[in-house]
């Protein structure tokens, strides 16, 4: 395993196919300053060019995910600062998003504003029994900037984003769960060896068809049914050609486990 800080506040282990990107900042329950979203920034426009990692891991220390953005920051600022952090943030939480890794969130704990933000850019959310999730930006007299009232009323639908976004109200794992957001729950000492065991099953498929599941459901959801079918299939005939897909077919027959090469 390879451990290294990518930023004062961010710190990355590595093993087997898996990156584990850690917010390290305890004092501040995760809040994410500027300086942070930028180091996160540089650090996923390095991972999406690394094909050795099929799987990334977020999550943070002691009771905070992300508890958002960093509220110090917003204090007395010029309306282009507070502007030009909301597009920095937009636009590295879009970055998660379209990674062409797949990416789990391993919540532990808050998972305020930006941090519940950021679990929405997941594929997929494994939360502890304790964590919390919650747009509350509109306590300070503001709304959610990084996807939260776009991305939450896909996910969970329109009335209950207006809920979660009016209300500022915290929910547990179990509560986003019921409305299909969180994809696992787990005791807080859980958390973390079931997020491994769930990264380890996904790097061990054949990686090509794994980041086109990921591709095609994303995009899918944003196209009519019948152009997402014919993208499904045109897909799907790319894949059969691929040596991956010989060796599963085979592999299947011979009843023997499958080595995927990733080509
Ligand atoms: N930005 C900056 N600092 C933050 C922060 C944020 N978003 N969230 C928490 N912190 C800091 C607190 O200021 C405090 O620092 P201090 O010890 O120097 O005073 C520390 O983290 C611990 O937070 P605290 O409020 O004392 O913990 P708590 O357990 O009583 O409450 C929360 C936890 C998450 C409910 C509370 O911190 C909170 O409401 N945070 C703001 C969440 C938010 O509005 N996020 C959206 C931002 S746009």
């Amino acid at each position: 395993m390879t451990i290294r800080r990518v930023h004062e506040n961010l710190v990355e282990e590595r093993a087997d196919g898996v990156a584990v990107l850690r917010i390290d900042r305890e004092d501040a329950l995760g809040a994410l300053s500027r300086s942070m979203v930028i180091g996160l920034r540089d650090y996923l426009a390095e991972l999406h060019e690394d094909e050795s990692v099929r799987v990334l891991v977020i999550t943070g220390s002691g009771k905070g995910f992300i508890a958002g953005a960093d509220i110090r920051e917003y204090h007395g600022v010029t309306r282009s600062a507070f502007d030009s952090y909301q597009r920095l943030s937009r636009s590295v939480f879009s970055t998660i998003e379209a990674l062409p890794q797949v990416t789990i969130a391993a919540v532990n704990g808050y998972a305020l504003g930006g941090g519940f933000e950021v679990t929405l850019c997941c594929d997929l959310i494994a939360a502890s029994e304790r964590a919390k999730f919650g747009l509350p930006e509109i306590n300070l007299g503001l709304l959610p900037g990084g996807g939260g009232t776009q991305r939450l009323a896909r996910a969970a639908g329109v009335r209950f984003a207006k809920e979660a976004v009016l209300t500022g109200r915290f929910y547990t794992a179990a509560q986003l769960r019921d409305h299909g957001v969180v994809t696992e729950v787990h005791s807080p000492d859980q958390l973390m060896p079931q997020a491994h065991e769930l990264a380890a099953t996904i790097a061990a498929k054949a990686p090509i068809a794994a980041r086109a599941a990921k591709r095609l459901i994303g995009d899918g959801a944003q196209m009519p049914l019948e152009v997402g079918l014919t993208v499904e299939q045109q897909v799907l005939s790319e894949l059969y050609t691929t040596a991956d897909a010989a060796e599963g077919v085979a592999a299947f027959l011979e009843k023997r486990q499958a080595e995927f090469s990733g080509r």
